[in-house]
């Protein structure tokens, strides 16, 4: 039993005496464990401290100690991953405080981040170039638009159809019922957030519009069509978290003179790292060794590739979505995300490109990067956002991502 001051109280204490006003007059019973709003009443009625059973503020100050040092644990871990040169700017820093404060709850709860591996191997041997390689040689003969599933067809040739409408649609959707399922539940998330949920196709169709579906079914095609990437070398369902986790962060980071959160914005954030499959397709143990190589030197994984191979998994997707007729900007958008100053819409890259380092810094999925990217100059200021909103963008984000990574892979293991 101890005194522990009202401000230490917590949700669940257990009072160790009655709990009495200034004024002798009965608040509580002895036993009673306490409420979240029961210990704001307690601040309200001036009461500053209560007898809890097994603890006391000392104890409390033990605690509050141990959780600064793993504070200091959490820090000390990512500062490997996010080197201080990197933090300059101030949504850097920001970027760093929120997610080692992420770290450290988890780790409060028990959590232990796996040691980090890095390469030791001769350098010489790792820079093995591979010479004669194009992002066009390796698309050609690559994953055909031919090899999607025919409902992505039906979907686009009745979009081009001159009064189709959404019954049409509707009727072409209700005859898929993985793709009717995936559709409804999502249009329930709070990625749309509607307030009524919305029960039939027909429905969500009228709600979300025709492009969006088409869109959202040719994310589960793609997302079908790349099954087949041998899982030794990179396993999927950590692969598309980290795309939707871009695509969300894409879709959110709405600069500030602009109102809607545009959809093509979370297409091209999901097929983001597109290219990385294929050379993890194509490449397999040439892809193996430009992950060593980040390690090696500790950059990012793009930069790796470019030494390499001469290009990054950024030109290759590029690439390989004009060559499946996907509409602009999103190839350019993805061709660019990791050097956005170089592209000709400059403003939509911007946001591909910071909402890749935020999905790297949390470490939602696997990007196949280690370290955190560094901030292209002028990326952020181009949104027009202010750094205190990317603590909300981060919430508002992960609730989500979680949600729509769900709605694709919910209950169904990695394929
Ligand atoms: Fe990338
Ligand atoms: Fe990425």
């Amino acid at each position: 039993m101890g005194r522990v001051a009202t401000a230490n109280l917590k949700e669940g204490m257990t009072l160790a005496e009655d709990l009495k006003d200034s004024a002798g007059r009965f608040v509580l019973p002895r036993g009673a464990a306490l409420t979240a709003k029961q210990i704001r009443m307690l601040k309200i009625w001036g009461i500053f401290s209560a007898e809890i059973e097994g603890s006391d503020d000392e104890r409390i100050e033990e605690e509050r100690r141990a959780s600064e040092a793993i504070r200091r644990q959490a820090e000390a871990f990512l500062e490997t991953l996010f080197p201080a040169p990197r933090r300059g700017h101030p949504v850097m820093a920001e970027l760093f405080r929120v997610c080692s404060g992420r770290l450290a709850a988890r780790m409060e709860s028990g959590f232990r981040p796996d040691p980090i591996s890095f390469e030791s191997g001769s350098l010489d041997t790792l820079r093995r170039h591979r010479p004669g390689l194009t992002p066009d040689g390796l698309i050609r003969g690559e994953i055909r638009l031919a090899s999607f599933p025919d409902i992505y067809f039906k979907i686009r040739e009745l979009l081009e159809t001159p009064y189709a409408s959404a019954v049409h649609l509707a009727e072409v959707v209700g005859k898929d019922p993985s793709l009717s399922a995936r559709l409804l539940r999502l249009v329930n998330s709070s990625f749309y957030g509607f307030p009524q949920p919305i029960e039939s196709i027909p429905r969500a169709i009228a709600i979300i519009g025709t492009t969006e579906l088409s869109n959202l079914a040719l994310a589960a095609s793609t997302m079908s069509v790349f099954r087949d990437v041998p899982s030794e070398y990179v396993s999927m369902r950590p692969f598309w978290e980290h795309a939707v986790a871009c695509g969300v962060f894409s879709r959110l980071l709405v600069p500030s003179r602009e109102v809607r959160q545009e959809e093509r914005f979370f297409l091209a954030g999901l097929f983001h790292d597109l290219g990385r499959l294929v050379l993890y397709r194509r490449l397999p143990r040439e892809m193996t060794g430009a992950l060593r190589l980040s390690r090696r030197l500790r950059i990012p994984l793009h930069e790796a590739e470019r030494d390499l191979f001469g290009f990054d998994h950024a030109a290759l997707g590029r690439t390989l979505l004009a060559s499946w007729r996907i509409p602009d900007p999103i190839p350019d958008l993805v061709g660019f995300h990791h050097n956005f100053a170089e592209t000709t819409a400059p403003d939509g890259a911007a946001r591909l490109h910071v909402a890749d380092i935020l999905s790297i810094a949390l470490q939602i999925g696997t990007s196949g990067s280690l370290f955190v990217p560094p901030l292209e100059r002028g990326a952020w200021e181009s949104l027009g956002l202010e750094v205190e909103a990317l603590q909300g963008i981060i919430t508002q984000g992960e609730r989500q991502i979680a949600e729509i990574v769900n709605v694709f892979f919910g209950g169904e293991g990695t394929s």
